[in-house]
């Protein structure tokens, strides 16, 4: 039996229970449409914790006025059914995680050998709920309390393709996080300036609920035939469109080649934009409308970009991870991938 809390209110003295009985609570903030990547965070949290929360908040700080706030997809009664079905026998063995980058921790579970868990409580606040004062998607008009996390990307790569997407996504975790009180917070790689900019915030902020050693990062969840990296927006593609989107996981492919054969970063980004231009002209003529937004190389630790004639080797063996990032539109949807590229 999965709770579902729609006020903060009712969920508080949840939280307040848990508290007293010293459990702990995994927490996965979603806008909902669940998908295998979603459900991967979920399972971890179950494996990691006695109490996992899921939210679903689409929230509309983070789109923009001519974004598709009104169109993102919306399918509870679905995310509901799925997450009823996810559970994970929790034992005492390693998860199995990506451990080329000390980004994406892996932790070991310590208790309750064996024993089935599913998740415990599902938040569904309403918009009211969450801005109690109301909120305008005009960032001009916006009124009250709003996290900014400065010089770390918010200005770079999604934080330029979409001003005020950061914001609103810091400010809207912020609120998540002091409603929910996780002990631990699950983030997916796929969107790692969202992931990266929210442990630092978390620093910065000095928040206990999640710390910032239990804002944990999980590798992309991919199709397993052509590596598309699972996202609710991949529903808006057309069947010719689903097929030429593995493109941008080709190009970012092409450019950790690149990478490992100590090109420069632009002969990399140029690589990987090669891949996709190629792609392009063999699309023109067709249905399908590609056209390439960025692909940018950066340092994990401070999200500074890489400066044109780095190379791998002249980084040094001890430099922090690099990742190399793009996003691209098919017809009106945009996607975004990233690799990380160790050493
Ligand atoms: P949403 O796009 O629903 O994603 C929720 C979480 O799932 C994010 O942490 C995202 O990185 C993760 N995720 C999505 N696709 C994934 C994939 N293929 N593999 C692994 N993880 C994946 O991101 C948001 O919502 C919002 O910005 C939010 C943080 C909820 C704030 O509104």
């Amino acid at each position: 039996e999965i709770l579902i809390f729609t006020t903060v209110a009712s969920y508080r003295e949840w939280r307040r229970k848990a508290f007293v009985e010293n459990k702990s609570v995994g927490f996965v903030p979603t806008m909902g449409a669940l998908h295998e990547g979603h459900l991967g965070l979920v399972r971890k949290s179950l494996s990691e914790n006695d109490l996992t929360v899921l939210s679903i908040f689409v929230n509309p700080a983070q789109f923009a006025p001519h974004e598709d706030l009104a169109t993102y997809p919306r399918t509870l009664e679905h995310d509901l059914q799925v997450l009823a079905q996810q559970h994970a026998i929790v034992s005492n063995t390693n998860m199995n995680l990506d451990s080329r980058s000390n980004l994406i921790c892996s932790t070991t579970s310590n208790s309750h050998s064996d024993s089935i868990k599913r998740p415990s409580a599902v938040f569904l606040p309403s918009v009211s709920e969450m801005y109690p004062y109301g909120i305008s998607q005009e960032a001009n008009q916006q009124r009250g309390t709003f996290v900014e996390v400065k010089g770390y990307g918010d200005e770079q790569m999604e934080g330029k393709s979409r001003p005020g997407f950061f914001r609103g996504v810091a400010t809207v975790v912020t609120k998540l996080f002091n409603v929910i009180q996780p002990t631990n917070a699950y983030f997916g790689q796929k969107d790692i300036q969202q992931a990266l900019l929210l442990r630092r915030m978390v620093a910065d902020l000095l928040l206990s609920h999640p710390s910032p050693e239990n804002l944990h990062i999980v590798p992309t969840a991919r199709d397993p035939i052509d590596n598309l990296a699972l996202s609710s927006r991949n529903a808006y593609l057309s069947p010719f469109g689903r097929k030429v989107a593995p493109t941008l996981y080709n190009a970012l492919k092409a450019a950790e080649h690149c990478w490992s054969i100590n090109k420069s970063k632009r002969e990399c980004v140029e690589a990987a934009r090669g891949v996709i231009q190629q792609r392009i002209q063999g699309e023109k003529g067709t249905d399908v409308e590609m056209k390439l937004d960025y692909v940018e190389m950066n340092n994990a630790g401070d999200f500074e970009i890489l400066e044109d004639h780095v190379t791998r080797e002249a980084r040094g063996k001890d430099a922090s991870t690099v990742i190399i990032s793009g996003a691209m539109w098919i017809n009106g949807t945009r996607l975004i991938d990233n690799l990380l590229l160790g050493g």
